[in-house]
């Protein structure tokens, strides 16, 4: 069995609010409100990339959970803005924690990435390929932005979150059902077109490329399919979720997500309008701040969805059981 017991995040200083964008392009606070839910994004500094964002979610993961980076077999890192083309930036993130005994590799599903990062790591770990890992969504997003484009640049920011996954013989639940889908034929629709072996930077500009609307449709009705799919694989109904986790990409799509499964406000955690979309980052950030604030209890059930670009979507199914398994530990 596989159990989350810690998690960590982080957010760079630096906070960009809707008015900054007002001033130079034609848009406006209260659009970007109540079209997205987004008032404001975090924005790394020029010097950081996004393996400083991970190194930092990662060791307040690593303080949560109780354990030194050298306990850690393995390195999953979520993200589609690596700090370079290779090594991977799961390699620079386990060199700067010194996790010396640790496998590293990055995943990129983009805004799913980290559902489905979790989804390997609980295989990992029930196949016996490891005890206890790093799973991270780190994303500089701001990097891949065309400034001048008011129909995606107001909807990124940048940040980091993480978790540690241990393997468990005390947990009852644990990491229980994940689900993961992709359908490749709409990889246009949202994309950045250079940069990697198809095209060079050089011919066209490496920033995202967005059809808003399509993917806004798709997005809500792929989450409630995902979400569906994983509670009847586990056989439970939507009012026995204690907290929906979704990724923060837009304020209506959870809004539209958590009014067709029947949830109230206070059994989904919303923070899309102090950061934006951070991609793989959203959920591990989501699910740090909860369980900071007090909103995860022992026992609790918990959901994590995602969509995004390839498009590539999943749902996984989760009880916090980190006290329990710590105290085995002990
Ligand atoms: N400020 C003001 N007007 C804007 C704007 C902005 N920042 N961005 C777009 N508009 C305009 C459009 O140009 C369009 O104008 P037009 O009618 O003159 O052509 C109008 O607003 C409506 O555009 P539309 O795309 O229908 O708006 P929307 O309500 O769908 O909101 C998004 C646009 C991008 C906020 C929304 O489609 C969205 O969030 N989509 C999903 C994005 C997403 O989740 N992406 C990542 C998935 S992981």
């Amino acid at each position: 069995m596989a159990v989350i017991t810690g998690t960590g995040s982080y957010a760079p200083s630096r906070v960009m609010t809707n008015d900054e964008f007002a001033a130079y392009l034609d848009t406006s606070d209260i659009w970007i409100r109540e079209r997205t839910g987004i008032r404001e994004r975090r924005i790394a500094a020029p010097e950081e990339a996004t393996s400083d964002l991970a190194v930092s979610a990662a060791g307040k993961a690593l303080d949560a959970a109780g354990l030194s980076a050298s306990e850690i077999d393995g390195i999953l890192l979520a993200t589609a803005t690596p700090d370079l083309l290779f090594p991977s930036t799961a390699c620079l993130v386990q060199a700067r924690l010194g996790a010396d005994n640790a496998f590293a590799f990055d995943l990129n599903a983009v805004c799913s990435g980290f559902v489905y990062a979790m989804s390997v790591a609980k295989s990992m770990i029930e196949s016996k390929a490891a005890r206890r890992l790093l799973v991270i969504g780190s994303e500089v997003m701001s990097r891949t932005l065309d400034w001048s484009d008011r129909g995606t640049c107001i909807l990124f920011g940048d940040g980091a979150g993480a978790v540690v996954v241990e393997a468990s013989t005390t947990a009852v639940r644990g990491l229980e059902t994940f689900r993961l889908r992709a359908d490749g034929r709409y990889w246009e629709m949202i994309h950045v077109p250079a940069g990697g072996s198809r095209r060079s930077g050089t011919e066209v500009a490496p920033y995202i490329r967005m059809k808003g609307g399509e993917t806004f449709k798709m997005a809500v009705r792929s989450l409630q399919e995902s979400v569906m799919e994983v509670l009847s694989a586990s056989g439970i109904s939507p009012g026995e979720i204690d907290l929906l986790v979704p990724h923060q990409a837009n304020i209506r799509i959870i809004d539209a997500l958590a009014s067709r499964l029947g949830l109230p406000s206070d059994k989904v955690v919303v923070n899309i309008e102090h950061y934006g979309n951070t991609s793989a980052a959203s959920v591990p950030v989501a699910l740090d701040e909860a369980v900071r604030a007090g909103r995860v209890k022992e026992g609790s059930r918990i959901l994590l969805t995602a969509f995004g670009a390839g498009v590539t979507w999943g749902s996984g199914l989760l009880t916090w059981e980190a006290e329990t398994q710590k105290r085995s530990r002990a």
